[in-house]
């Protein structure tokens, strides 16, 4: 007789999860991360904002970062943002897949060919970061990092 209450309190959490799954899902918006912007790896120079890589000012006090990837190199590799900025850095890669990590921060990406990959993050205060690529892509691949300066 035990069983069926525990049959019952069972079934129950299952329906009790689903709801919530449901209801975040739909009613909430809520997704799976994913990757929105696709770019022809082959195309990368010609394809803005990969055109002219570097620091972009959007808005007060937002900018936007577009670097792009290669073996064995960033482009820009020297960058200076000023302190407080908003920074949406965008990422993609004219070559095989590599990595994006900025030392010390939770800026960590996989830039793989074809997709553009975006975080924002907002610098408060001053200081130097080392981006190092962090996938295996080549001989080349320990040389692979730039500077980020926050002044
Ligand atoms: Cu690029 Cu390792």
């Amino acid at each position: 007789k035990y069983e069926k209450i525990w049959l019952f309190f069972g079934i129950g959490s299952l329906f009790l999860f689903l709801t919530i799954v449901g209801v975040s899902a739909f009613a909430q918006g809520n997704q799976p991360p994913s990757c929105l912007t696709t770019i022809d790896p082959e195309k990368v120079d010609q394809t803005p904002p990969f055109n002219k890589p570097g620091l972009v000012k959007t808005g007060d006090n937002e900018y936007q970062l577009n670097i792009v990837a290669s073996a064995f190199a960033y482009t820009p590799n020297q960058i200076e943002i000023p302190k407080g900025a908003k920074v949406t850095i965008n990422v993609t890669t004219k070559d095989v897949i590599h990595g994006f990590e900025m030392v010390g921060t939770n800026v960590n990406m996989m830039v793989e060919p074809g997709y553009v990959n975006s975080f924002t993050k907002t610098f408060n205060e001053t200081g130097e970061f080392t981006i190092l690529c962090n996938e295996y892509c080549g001989t080349g691949h320990h040389l692979m990092t730039a500077k980020v300066k926050v002044v």
